[in-house]
């Protein structure tokens, strides 16, 4: 496997201050977040709300400096005459090359666009920073052209365009460096589902023309399961499972793995549905010892909620199940999942 970005022990913990400014806790957003990206593959990550995408996006970008743990860049992305092949220690200028290499479509293509700029500046606004202006409107359209909009687009303003169209401007956009990496934040969730479908599509053509490494992070599964080759599940900052995506819906090990597969639309009508009890916790990490470990003992919610299930054959797992750590061990081959016991 030919790695052409390899994540160590990541950790983002981001303070949290009482009313005097004094810090009290931490949100753990990445907890030690371990993963290998395969040069040339769509890498997802799944996970819900607040388990730490857009922090691990943000950090990878180095957005934001992440409090411990590395980045290592292959050669492929950054050259061998660098300083160093580990993130943290890019001078500023080899920063800005790393930068070029890795393009970035957010989730809201309507916030990531500036409505008072026309769509020629938008697109060449990369171009411009990194100082690449030599034919510059040919090189727009050639961008447009690819994703399917024309010159005849160049003139109009964000708000004239649909949301699908919009997008297409958000990833010509970054494409205008010639990026190795696309990181794409929840690409189609704003779009509805045929929308969504020709965006796939077009990222999958893009990326065989492009030979494209794509880090696709998404809550949605049917789309991971149509994009992806591998994927990571993460559940509070941290990785819970991680595999093929072939053998990780087929062999789901973890808990909430199966609770998030078990929740996906299905033509089988005798999939059983796991539903997941009790309340999500708190990122929050108290500096003070005694309130610093997250309960592993059922809560008087979730013993509520489960007297309301009885007796109806529905299978569960509660929240405080998943709070204890356990270690990622290997299932098989390139399988990797925290056993619960
Ligand atoms: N700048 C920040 N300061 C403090 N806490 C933050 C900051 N950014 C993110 N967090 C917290 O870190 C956690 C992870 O947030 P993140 O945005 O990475 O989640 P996510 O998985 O992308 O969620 P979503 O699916 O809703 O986009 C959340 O609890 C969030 O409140
Ligand atoms: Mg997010």
């Amino acid at each position: 496997m030919r790695a052409i970005l390899t994540i160590k022990n990541l950790r983002k913990h981001f303070p949290v201050k009482n009313a005097w400014g004094t810090d009290v806790a931490l949100v753990k957003a990445l907890d030690g977040v371990d993963l290998k990206i395969e040069a040339g593959k769509t890498f997802g990550i799944v996970g819900e709300s607040g388990c730490g995408k857009t922090t691990l996006m943000r950090t990878l970008l180095r957005l934001i400096e992440p409090t411990s743990g590395s980045v290592v860049i292959s050669e492929e992305i950054i050259g061998d005459k660098v300083s160093s092949n580990n993130l943290e220690e890019l001078t500023s200028q080899e920063l800005r090359k790393f930068r070029r290499q890795i393009g970035v479509v957010f989730q809201d293509p309507m916030g990531a666009l500036n409505p008072r700029m026309i769509i020629k500046d938008i697109v060449s606004e990369p171009l411009v920073i990194h100082g690449k202006t030599d034919n510059m409107r040919n090189r727009v359209i050639e961008l447009l052209n690819n994703v399917g909009l024309g010159e005849e687009h160049l003139y109009r303003y964000p708000h004239e365009f649909s949301g699908g169209q919009r997008q297409r401007i958000v990833i010509a956009r970054a494409l205008a460096l010639d990026p190795k990496i696309l990181v794409l934040d929840e690409p189609t969730s704003a779009l509805d589902v045929s929308v969504q479908a020709q965006i796939l599509n077009l990222l999958n053509d893009l990326q065989k023309k492009y030979n494209l490494t794509y880090i696709f992070i998404s809550h949605d599964l049917s789309v991971i399961e149509y994009m992806c080759d591998r994927l990571a599940v993460m559940y509070l900052g941290r990785v819970v499972e991680e595999a093929n995506t072939e053998e990780l819906f087929s062999n789901p090990q973890h808990p909430y793995t199966k609770a998030l597969l078990s929740a996906t639309p299905s033509f089988d009508k005798n999939k059983e549905k796991i539903m997941i009890l009790g309340d999500v916790p708190s990122p929050i990490t108290y500096l003070d010892e005694s309130k610093a470990k997250l309960a592993t003992e059922m809560t008087e919610q979730e013993k509520l909620e489960i007297k309301s299930i009885e007796g109806k054959g529905i299978e569960y797992i509660v929240r405080s199940s998943l709070n204890e750590v356990f270690p990622l061990v290997r299932i098989s081959g390139e399988h990797y999942a925290r056993k619960v016991k």
